[in-house]
Parts: structure tokens; sequence; C-alpha cells
């Protein structure tokens, strides 16, 4: 018994020694208390020429609907490979494919799993566009910890999300991916997403890396047309489209995506100003960059690489660290080292810029994603929620003629039009993996509000394009035997996102016929717009009382719209694009500079003005401005400002609204936009009640401009703040 004893005490000792030297042998790059920094540089320290090169490609694993861009065979992956685009919904493929790298090379380095998670995973938003008419930056950041939930518990670790790219025409199918024509709105809205999607702890299990996109001025492509050239000033490059890329920085963003477009000559992908310059040696930026998706290897047909070997030499020494789907840096980028044209230090910085946000993802201490059901990640009563109320917030009511909404005493109602019974063109272009049966057609979510007072006949009338009118008869005839008409009309999903352009903005004449055809039935039509862009409507408001831009709302659909419909829900959201009067006008936005003759230069043919401007939004309530009250009406440069502005809720119901505040300076050095949003508030204002909207102004930031280096600057005059059609007068001393 005692020799028993004895035998198990020398085990238990040989045991622990075993442990305790094992954990003196453990590689620093894979003890998880040490820092990331030294974990990287360990890591570093041990990895061949070759290992490092591969850590720099991206190839892609799983199913893929994008007929564009295919996945590779899966025995085809190297299991050394740094990165893949994972197509699969669940956690299987990766997991396996990962245990390939863990345990089938060298160091074990485990692979960064990434998708485009642009507007929810399954639990699918409305589209960025819609989201940014909401003005709700939190319950945007709300969604984007959603979707990154999701997509994390489905074995994605970074999102190729947020697309920032300011965009001003219409025709180019992307602008359904953004936030818009203005620069500080993409930019407010740059920050919460990825506070949204990066939570504050990239290891949680439950948080993605972000990726800011496409850096930079992708949404410049010459008339509306995707993958072409961009002309891009330094000057604009600064006023316009760099802000949400610098926000997006400074909120943590771990990544960014270099453009497909030519800027001025110089394309996005071979860019040593904006890549290194710029990110890398003026803003700290300590993440990578990746390639859009052969965008190093068309360097070739834009005209700056004779060959893929150039390409990759180009893109790689001007700052991608990532190769998407090229296939350059695998092939070329240890010889390019080899031959002396790369250097050992600019590849070893690269490697460690991939290693770093793969360490922060926490991804070497927990490589595999855990098995779960859908049921326990998707789709949550409180995901679901979310997508409700943005889907509520993003709707703008456009045109309310006679307050023709929400409708009152109907009884009858005839629901016309190719849109009404689709739930997959509700969803938008770039899914990820939401589900069209998940979503409320605008059919079903108005049966679901006005079930038991009030009768619903459907009729399609129409395709969404095509001249076959056989339809209308019978669109018609129900309509003939209704109180009002509630057309669905609009776009299909694929009509926009990438590489759909469209040469007009205006819906199919075979829409547009049929409001015709029925508004000559003299009953109140009414129309529900589902688009991934602004739209061409003035033909439309003419023939209809009102008009109702639901863009893409995603899974909740019909039912935030048919309560708007109803008057359950106040419509608040207000645009966050211009609508053209007509296609002709493009490319318009409100912050344009001044015009050398503001009086002249007009149209002959059209108006010059936009039918519905930026942060146009009607409510069923009416609210009233009081005046602008500065704190101060003269300030020296390092003061501080603010401004209030009360409104009152003057309506009969409860609502939220959003206030706008724009900068006007009618003189400066570097002639500057009519107005510049610089600030924008939303409340609740219940009926009868005041609320106080305040601006703090921070001189340099909201009044300052930027010059063509990316300097900011002050000087001294006339300043104007604007709200609506208040205005009120500062003046900035020496
Ligand atoms: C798109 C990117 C996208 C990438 C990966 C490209 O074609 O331009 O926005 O992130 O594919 O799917």
């Amino acid at each position: 018994m005692k020799n028993r004893k004895i035998t198990f005490l020398l085990l238990l000792v040989a045991s622990c020694s075993l442990i305790a030297q094992g954990e003196k042998d453990l590689p620093a790059y894979k003890d998880a208390k040490r820092s990331v920094e030294e974990r990287v540089s360990d890591l570093m320290s041990r990895m061949t020429l070759e290992e490092k090169v591969m850590q720099l490609n991206q190839y892609t694993l799983g199913r893929n609907d994008n007929a564009n861009n295919m996945a590779d065979p899966v025995n085809d992956i190297p299991p050394a490979i740094g990165s893949l685009i994972y197509f699969s919904s669940n956690g299987d493929l990766r997991n396996r494919v990962q245990k390939r790298a863990m345990e089938e090379t060298r160091l074990g380095i485990p692979i960064i799993f990434g998708y485009d998670v642009i507007h929810g995973y399954r639990t699918t938003y409305p589209i960025s566009l819609a989201q940014a008419c909401s003005w709700n930056p939190q319950l945007v950041e709300q969604a984007c910890a959603v979707a990154a939930q999701e997509a994390r518990m489905s074995g994605v670790d970074w999102t190729f999300s947020p697309m920032i790219d300011v965009a001003r025409d219409a025709r180019w199918g992307r602008v359904a991916e953004g936030y818009g024509e203005d620069p500080y709105a993409n930019a407010v809205f740059a920050a919460a997403s990825v506070k949204g999607y990066q939570g504050t702890d990239l290891a949680s299990g439950k948080n993605v890396a972000a990726c800011l996109k496409h850096y930079i001025g992708y949404g410049a492509s010459e008339a509306g047309r995707d993958y072409v050239y961009t002309e891009i000033s330094g000057q604009t490059l600064w006023d316009t489209y760099m802000l949400p890329y610098e926000e997006g920085v400074k909120a943590g963003a771990a990544t960014l995506m270099s453009s497909f477009n030519d800027i001025s000559g110089t394309p996005g992908s071979a860019n040593h100003y904006t890549l290194t310059e710029v990110l890398k040696e003026r803003w700290g930026h300590d993440g990578f960059v990746v390639s859009d998706w052969g965008s190093i290897e068309q360097l070739r047909p834009q005209g700056v690489a004779k060959d893929k070997k150039e390409a990759a030499l180009k893109a790689f020494t001007a700052g991608v660290e990532m190769d998407m789907m090229n296939r350059s840096y695998d092939n070329h980028l240890g010889e390019l080292v080899k031959e002396g044209k790369v250097s050992e230090a600019l590849l070893n910085d690269a490697v460690k810029r991939v290693l770093r946000v793969k360490f922060r993802l926490g991804l070497f201490d927990n490589p595999y994603t855990p098995q779960t059901t859908e049921k326990e990640r998707f789709l949550f009563p409180q995901s679901l929620k979310i997508a409700e109320q943005l889907a509520e917030e993003s709707i703008v009511l456009l045109k309310n003629e006679n307050n023709t909404l929400p409708l009152k005493n109907v009884s009858k109602m005839a629901v016309v039009g190719p849109m009404a019974k689709s739930q997959w063109h509700l969803l938008g272009s770039w899914r990820a993996q939401g589900n069209a049966d998940d979503a409320v057609s605008l059919f079903a979510g108005l049966e679901n509000e006005f079930k038991g007072k009030a009768q619903l006949s459907f009729a399609a009338g129409c395709d969404f394009d095509g001249d076959d009118k056989s339809g209308f008869d019978e669109a018609k005839k129900i309509a003939a035997q209704s109180d009002v008409v509630i057309l669905c009309l609009g776009e299909k999903a694929q009509w926009s996102g990438e590489n759909a352009s469209r040469s007009t903005i205006a819906l199919p004449q075979i829409q547009e016929d049929l409001v015709e055809e029925l508004k000559a039935l003299g009953k109140p039509v009414i129309l529900l717009l589902s688009s991934g862009r602004p739209l061409e409507l003035n033909r439309l408001d003419k023939i209809s009382d009102a008009m109702l831009q639901v863009w893409q709302p995603g899974i909740a659909g019909g039912n935030p719209i048919a309560g708007i419909v109803a008057g359950r829900i106040n419509p608040s959201g207000k645009l966050s694009m211009t609508f053209p009067y007509s296609t002709g006008q493009i490319p318009i936005y409100y912050n344009h500079r001044q015009s050398a003759r503001p009086h002249q230069g007009k149209y002959q043919d059209i108006p010059s003005t936009p039918l519905y401007d930026f942060a146009h939004g009607l409510s069923y309530t009416t609210y009233t401005y009081g005046d602008l009250k500065p704190s101060t009406l003269t300030i020296k440069k390092g003061d501080k400002l603010s401004i209030e502005i009360p409104v009152t809720n003057v309506g009969g119901i409860d609502g939220l609204e959003t206030v706008h505040w724009f900068v006007f300076d009618p003189v400066s050095t570097i002639s500057r936009p009519v107005k510049e949003l610089k600030h924008f508030e939303k409340q609740m204002i219940k009926k009868g009640e005041t609320k106080v909207f305040k601006f703090d102004i921070d001189p340099l930031k909201d009044l300052g401009f930027i010059n063509a280096d990316g300097k900011r600057f002050l000087e001294s005059g006339d300043y104007y703040i604007i709200v609506k059609d208040k205005k009120v007068k500062v003046t900035l001393v020496d």
C-alpha cells in the first residue's frame, strides 16, 4: 500500500514537471498571457519567407451565389493560406479547413475567415443607404452588433463592411451599399458600424473585425458605371472622400479594402499616397489593407502594370498587404523579395499587420467555431425588434397630398404591383445568409395590419419590366371595387449592388403606365417604392397622392411599412441622398460648390432643383422650429460656441424628429460648398412638447475646412449656421 502511494506521488511529481516543462517550452506566440506585439514578434522570428508570403493571400471557401466571384474547390486550398472568404452558413467547413491550418502546417497559424456582412448576416436589415435615412447611428450600431454575433458564431471573423464611399450618382448600383451623398453622414455611420461590429473585444466570440471600403473614391465612378475611371483632385479627395475613412480608422477599424477605381491616373490599389502616406504614416493605422477582388491583377487592364508580377509589385509597395483572389502575391511576392525589388522590412511589416489582427481576434487561442444550432445564433427576438425599428425609421414619406396617409375609414383596399408579394427583392443586394422566407412581403404586412379592419385584394398588374400589359385589366377591376389603390413598385434586388449600373433611375415604363391607368379611376393612389437607389419620380409624383420610399427594408419588410400606412407608426426617415428631378441632373447633391452665376446656368428643359432634397422626409405631425440661439455671436479661434434651437410638436401625434445642422462659409481661400452638414440629432417629441436641440461647435473641426494636403485650417470671417430655413451669423475674429 505504502509503495503504491509512493509510486503515485512520484508519477504526480513527474507529470507536474512535464507540464511545467511543456509550459516553459510553449513558444511565446502560443502563450495567451503575452501581449499581442510580443506574440507577433516571436512568431515572425520563426517564419520562413514562404510562410510569410502565404499569410498575405486570400482565397475563397464554400457556396457562393455571386456569379462574379466564384469559390475555390476545397481541395485546392493550401493549409498555410492567410485568409479565406467564407461562403458557408455554419462553422463546419471552416473548422475542417482550420484544423488543417492548425495541425498540418509547421507553425499552426490560424486562417482568418472573411465575408460580406453588409446589412445583416441572417437577420437582414434595411440596406445601408436606407439605414442612413434613420439618422440613428445608435440603432445602426446595434444592428451591426447583431450581424457580428450571427456571423462570428457561424464561422466568420471579419466582415468586408462598412462601405463608406460618398456617392452622388444614383445610376451607380453600389449607392445601395453606402450611407449616401454626405461625407459627414458617412463618417458618423462608419464609426457607429465599426463599433457595432468590433465591440470592445474582438476576441469575445461575438464580434468581427471591420473593413472600411472601398479605399478610396470608388463612389466617383464616371457616369455611374462600375469599375471605371474616377477623376478626383487632391482637394476633392480630402474635402469629400477622406473624412469617413479617417473617422472609421479613429473608431478602430481593424482593416481596410483598397478600391478598384483609378484615381486620376493612380488606381486605388496601387496608390502609395492614400495607402501608405495617409493611412499608415499619418493616421497610424496598424491593421492591414486587403485588395478588392482581383483589384491587383486589374492594374494590368487599367494600364499601370505590364503583367501580374508588376501588378503585385505596385500594389504591395503601395501598401496593400493582402491579395484577395488575384493569385499575384502567392505567385510573385517571394520572387520579388529574392530579387530585392521588395524589401524584407516591407514584407515583415505586412505580415505583422495581418498577424496582429489574427491575435486580436483571438484566433490563435480559439481557432474553431463552436458548434451551435441555427436557433442558437439567428433571428433572436431582440434582433428582429432592431430590424423592425431600423426599417421603421429608414422609410421616408416623400409626398402626402391632402393627408392621404395614414389611411382612415378604408374598408376595401386594392394592393397592386410586382413588388407586392415579393419577399426576395425586399432583402436587396449583398444579403449574406439572408433568407427570403424570413421576410414579410408588403402584401403580408398590410394583411397583418388591416386584419378585421379592411378587405384586401391583390393583382400584380405587370412584371418589374417588359411590355406585357395583360395584367392591367385585372388590376383595374380590383381597383375599381376598392376605396384606395396601394401600388407596390420598384426595383428588383439585382438592379442595384455591384456591377449593376443603370442609364436611368426612373422605373421601367410599364410600372409608370400601370400607375397612370389606375389613377384614371379616380381613387386615391399610394405608391410604396422599394429600390436600392434614389429614383426619378417626377411623373409618378404628379399622378400619385402619397409616396413612401421603403427602400429594401430587409426581413421586417411589410410590417413597419403597413404600420406607417395605417398610422400605427409615424414616419420619421429623411433622405440621405438627393432624389433628382430627372436622371439628366446627375450628379446632383446638396453640398455642391457655389456657382459663378447662381441665377443663370439653369437647364432649359427641366427644373434645375431636385425633386426631393437631401434630408427631406415628411411626418404625420407638424413641427415648428424656433429661432437659433447662439451662446455668443463673436468667437476667437480657440473658443467654443454652442447653438440651440427649440422644436415644438404642434401636431396631433408624437414623433421622432431629426435636426440637421449645416454650416456655410461664404468667403474662404478655398471655395466651399453652399451648405455642409456638421451635426445631426434625433429626438422623440411628444405632441404639444418642445425639445431643445443643441450643436456644440468646435471651430476648427466644424467651421474650418481642409486643403488638398489634408490640413485643416480656420479663417477669420463670417459663418452661417443653418437649420432648415433658420440661419444665424457668427463671426470669427483673430
Ligand atoms: C466587391 C467587394 C467585396 C468583395 C468580396 C468585390 O467584388 O467589390 O465589395 O467585399 O468582392 O466579396
